[in-house]
């Protein structure tokens, strides 16, 4: 796809992958839609990019991803590509899991991502073009004790790409799971120093490496597709 004047809308865009995606899609000549909650954040960011409209709210609110579709088309006259990249990582051993905590996360990492696709895929049906990436983890790939709750969301948002994937076929959408290792992201902010440690072991990716991930993603010519793309550090253990 060529990027240039095309418009992207990333979900939370606010801070780490959406953010150095929004960064990178815009040096591409892409017109932003950026949302997450920090209004005050994503108008900071949009103040530095070309074209770039801020919508903030929670994505777990049933009536955002169509709220969102609507103000793109009314504001850009179209859209392209969406970016489901808003997650939560919640894990634990069972004796200290915050199952309330867990149950967010599901809503934000399975539910949301589902409404926000199925809004967008019947949009890019209909106009028999557009490209969605979900933003997935190795997390998605293979489990780690402690993990299972969020290995859970992120196994169900591979298995919903493929699917999709195939459903799409010869429709003229392209769907995409990205699955990163370890990012030096605020994914971690409320972690205990010892479980940053544990993931941390083989290094860190930065955001924009990610942001790189997904321009080659979308760079493909019309006849290529890279359903998923794992990247992790040179040195992750796992
Ligand atoms: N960092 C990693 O190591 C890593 C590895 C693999 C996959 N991932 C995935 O990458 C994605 C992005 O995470 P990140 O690492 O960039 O972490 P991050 O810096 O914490 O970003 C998370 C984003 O999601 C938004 N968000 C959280 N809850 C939300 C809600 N209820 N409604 C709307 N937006 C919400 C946040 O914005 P607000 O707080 O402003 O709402 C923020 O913009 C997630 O899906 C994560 O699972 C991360």
């Amino acid at each position: 796809m060529d990027l240039q004047n095309k418009v992207v809308l990333i979900t939370g865009a606010s801070s780490g992958i959406g953010k150095a995606i929004a960064q990178d899609l815009d040096k591409a000549g892409m017109r932003l839609v950026l949302t997450a909650r920090s209004q005050d954040k994503l108008n900071e960011l949009a103040s530095s990019l070309q074209q770039a409209k801020v919508i903030a709210g929670a994505i777990t609110d049933p009536d955002v991803p169509q709220k969102l579709l609507d103000t793109t088309l009314e504001t850009f006259g179209q859209l392209d590509v969406v970016i489901n990249n808003a997650g939560v990582m919640t894990v634990g051993a069972i004796e200290d899991v915050d199952i309330e905590a867990i149950c967010e996360m599901v809503r934000l990492n399975v539910e949301s991502v589902y409404r926000m696709a199925y809004t967008v895929l019947r949009h890019f049906k209909t106009i028999g073009s557009g490209f969605l990436i979900n933003t997935s983890s190795i997390a998605g790939l293979k489990t780690a004790s402690q993990y299972g709750a969020y290995n859970g969301t992120k196994y169900a948002i591979e298995a919903f790409t493929d699917a999709l994937r195939m459903e799409l076929a010869g429709t003229g959408v392209k769907v995409s799971a990205l699955a990163p290792g370890t990012v030096a992201t605020g994914l971690y902010d409320r972690w205990s120093q010892e479980d940053k440690t544990y993931v941390t072991s083989g290094g860190a990716l930065q955001p924009e490496n990610i942001a790189r991930c997904v321009r080659f993603i979308l760079e493909q010519p019309d006849g290529v597709l890279i359903p998923r793309m794992l990247v992790v550090p040179t040195n992750q253990p796992v």
